[in-house]
Formats: structure tokens, sequence, C-alpha cells
């Protein structure tokens, strides 16, 4: 079973979060334990504190290595070694590979959330195997970053989704994004669904939605389409003439 270990000053909000929907029901089916841990009740101090100023001077407060270290070693002592992640603004930004990575390759990670102005360095490099930040911008803590990767990692989890085809088509897990969905009823506020996708043409539907999401692709991330191969296939080759016939703005000449 995989096992998720997450250390926060917030462990009830974010054990309520992760106890719902899909993840609550991979939790009670056995695919899944996430377990949040509340940082606090590992200090020595009768007044819970974790954090203190900052050496060297400047404003806010560092959270301590201790009280981090005493509630990491409680499950690692508990539970067995997990891979360490560390959520900080300063570390590599999160990505479908490294989800991936972490659901394919782990069975138990220990997630830590930061708080005011970050943590002692000196757990970092005692017990941190990696630091990942969820983007270019600051939270005020790393709950909402270790809900996000807690959610994109069990998902990919054996029997979490009923199927691997419920993830394997998605936005980014091939280069491409997505091609837009539509659902019922055929025609809202005047706009139809496209009608190959009443055809029943399951060919059809799959090309269709192949070219429109290398479309989309193209025009919303054209980092991600240059880094795509599409000219080793016949059926690449031959939807990409579509595509330049069809969206000459989009695919001029040799695009
Ligand atoms: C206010 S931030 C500290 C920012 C830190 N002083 C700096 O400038 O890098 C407090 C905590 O929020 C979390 N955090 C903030 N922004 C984040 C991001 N983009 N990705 C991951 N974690 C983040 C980290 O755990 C961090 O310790």
């Amino acid at each position: 079973m995989y096992r998720i270990d997450i250390l926060t000053l917030f462990d009830l909000t974010v054990g309520d979060v992760l106890s719902e929907s899909i993840l609550g029901r991979a939790q009670e089916r056995g695919y899944l334990t996430i377990e949040t841990h509340q940082i606090r009740d590992y200090t020595l101090n009768k007044q819970k504190q974790v954090d203190d100023y900052p050496y060297g001077g400047g404003r806010g407060a560092v959270m301590q290595a201790d009280p981090l270290y005493q509630c990491w070693k409680h499950v690692v002592d508990t539970y067995g070694p997990g891979r360490t992640i560390y959520f900080s603004p300063a570390g590599k930004t999160f990505c479908q590979a490294d989800a991936k990575r972490l659901a394919f390759e782990e069975t138990h990670l220990i997630l830590v959330c930061g708080h005011y102005e970050g943590i002692d360095e000196r757990f970092i490099e005692e017990c941190v195997d990696e630091e990942l930040s969820l983007g270019d911008f600051v939270l005020t803590g790393g709950e909402i970053p270790a809900m996000a990767v807690t959610d994109a990692v069990s998902r990919l989890v054996p029997g979490v989704l009923p199927d691997p085809e419920c993830f394997e088509h998605e936005s980014h897990w091939d280069g491409l994004l997505e091609y837009p969905q539509y659902s019922r009823p055929e025609e809202w506020h005047g706009r139809k669904v496209p009608s190959i996708l009443l055809s029943g043409n399951h060919a059809a539907i799959a090309k269709w939605r192949r070219m429109q999401a290398i479309l989309r692709t193209k025009r919303r991330r054209p980092d991600m389409y240059e880094k795509l191969d599409l000219s080793s296939t016949k059926e690449d080759v031959k939807l990409m003439k579509e595509l330049r016939e069809e969206y000459p703005e989009d695919f001029p000449s040799q695009s």
C-alpha cells in the first residue's frame, strides 16, 4: 500500500481535505494511506512553540530544526523510511513527470510543510531528499503544495482510479494538452457539440481528438509543441498534413 505522511502545523485541515472524494474512497478501500502529523506535538516547551527569530536578523520567524526532526523521526521509526520532500519556492518546479516518478518509483512519501519565513536549513541538510516548488510565487505555507502533490501522485497509484486509461490521455501525460471535452445536452446556449463526437465512429473520434490536442498544444504551449515528435508515424504525418491544410495560420509552411 502506498503511504504519504504530511508534517504540518494544520494537520486537521489538510487531513479533512485529503479524505474527501476519490482520495477518501481510495483510503477506505486500502490502496493508499494519508496521515497528517502536527509538528507542535513534537516540541519540548509548554507553549508548543515551533519557531524562533532568524539568526542574522530580519523580519519574521523561522521554523526550528528540532520539532521538525522529532516529528520526522517519529514517522520514520513508526512507518519506515520514506522519500522526504520539503516544499519551497526555491525548489525544482513540480510537474507531471515528478508525479509519475513519485507514484511509480516510491511507496512512501514524507512531505514537510514550511511556514513563516521557512525552516532551519540544517533540517533540510539532514533529512530532506528533494525540494519541490509549486511555481514561481510565494505562498504562506507548504500545505497547498503538499495537498497538490499528494493529489497528483495519489491518482496515479494503482487502484486509486478505476483504470490507467483515466489518466493516460490527460494533459501532460505524453507531452500534449488534452482535447476539448463535452457532455449533455447536445446544444447549450446555442453552442453545439462537434458533430463528429455524436457520430459513433470511434476511429474518427480518436483522430479528431488527437488533432485537437495537437492544435491546442501548438496554440497554448508552443514550448511543449516544439518538443513533440509528430513525424515518426504514418498516422501523425497524415494528421499534420490535414492540420496544415485546415489551420494554415497555426501551422504555416513547415511548422
Ligand atoms: C512564506 S514562505 C517562505 C518563503 C521563503 N522565505 C523564501 O523566500 O523562499 C513559507 C512556506 O511556504 C511554503 N511555500 C511558499 N511558496 C511555495 C511554493 N511556491 N512552492 C512550495 N512551497 C511554498 C514553503 O514550505 C515555505 O517554507
